[in-house]
């Protein structure tokens, strides 16, 4: 790793894709002058999701990006994910054409299983990999798996996932997860890598950050990279937009990646994929309306404040 990579610099996934070390996360996201805003200033991926509801409006922020910077499709790396109730080997590629059909391409760069459902996620990688069979994404991949469920997918996969998007910032670091992807050549992606924004006044990060003259925001996103990790920040400003780019121009000794490291608490913002089998299948049966959210609550005996909060923080 070094600092001559700029903001459209690559790293291959093990089947030669192409994929920018930096993307734009569109989680909330309302309208598409963020997205236009990002790949006018330079920004070449962007990550979306079917829950996240904005998949029409991400794909107009593409188009108008697209000719604002005068650039064509092909140069842009656009993710989506299959939400839990899109999961099965129909309902998969149903909802791959819908989500292409919602953001106006005619093909997904990347396209992931959001959330690992015990039931279902076999059946939703078989679904995955007719896709990239037929050349209709460029590389496929998983997001909240656990070693476990990646072992278990891995048992009877033709093709091996490319990517693993988590949850991944310096309070939670997942060690061993990490060291697996980076053994099996599973490139990680990092959700959340602000931790929604509540890492940001982290006085130790605000300490490296005025010894390199630099955000807090950029010394984490600058941290994942040398780290080999993706970060995907999300933010609805253009002046942070342009800010969270300015990481390709110093690089973090390694004192400081180490300090950055030992910020660790395991601490998450997000649910646990390896507590949630259960709530996850329960979700999926609810959503689906082939049982009453009462019981639901019943048959994991979850009482209703946390029930709802769950579900809250899973579509988050
Ligand atoms: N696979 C999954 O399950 C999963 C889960 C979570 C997220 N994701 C993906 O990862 C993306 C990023 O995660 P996230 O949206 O949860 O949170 P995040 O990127 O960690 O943080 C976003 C928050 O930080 C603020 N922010 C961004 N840049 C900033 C800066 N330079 N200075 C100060 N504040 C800044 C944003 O506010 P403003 O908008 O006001 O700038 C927003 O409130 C998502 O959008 C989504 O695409 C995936």
């Amino acid at each position: 790793m070094n600092t001559e990579l700029h903001l459209q610099s690559t790293t291959s996934l093990y089947n030669g894709v192409k994929i920018p070390w930096l993307g734009l996360g569109t989680f909330a996201l309302k309208d598409s002058s963020p997205i236009k805003n990002a790949i006018q200033i330079g920004y070449r991926s962007i990550d979306t999701a079917s829950i996240y509801g904005n998949e029409q409006i991400v794909g107009e922020g593409i188009r108008q990006g697209i000719e604002t910077a005068n650039i064509s499709r092909a140069q842009l790396f656009v993710a989506s994910k299959i939400w839990i109730t899109d999961q099965g080997y129909d309902e998969t590629l149903a909802a791959y054409e819908k989500s292409i059909q919602k953001l106006g391409v005619n093909y997904l760069d990347l396209y992931v299983i959001h959330w690992p459902v015990k039931e279902k996620y076999k059946e939703t990688w078989r679904a995955l990999e007719t896709l990239y069979k037929q050349e209709r994404v460029r590389a496929i991949g998983i997001s909240n798996f656990q070693i476990h469920h990646i072992e278990d997918i891995m048992e009877s996969c033709e093709i091996k996932p490319m990517v693993n998007q988590i949850e991944y910032h310096p309070l939670l670091t997942q060690k061993n997860l990490y060291s697996f992807c980076y053994k099996q050549g599973i490139q990680l992606i990092s959700a959340s890598p602000f931790m929604k924004g509540q890492l940001l006044d982290n006085p130790i990060l605000q300490n490296i950050a005025a010894k390199y003259n630099k955000s807090v925001a950029q010394i984490i996103l600058r941290w994942n990279v040398q780290n080999h990790v993706i970060p995907i920040p999300k933010s609805s400003s253009k002046e942070r937009i342009l800010s969270n780019a300015n990481i390709f121009d110093f690089q973090l000794k390694q004192e400081d990646m180490e300090l950055i490291y030992s910020l660790n608490q395991n601490h998450r913002i997000g649910p646990d994929p390896n507590n949630s089998h259960t709530f996850l299948s329960v979700y999926h049966e609810w959503k689906q309306e082939k049982i009453t959210a009462e019981e639901a609550m019943e048959r994991i005996k979850m009482d209703p404040i946390i029930f709802y909060k769950r579900v809250s923080e899973l579509e988050y």
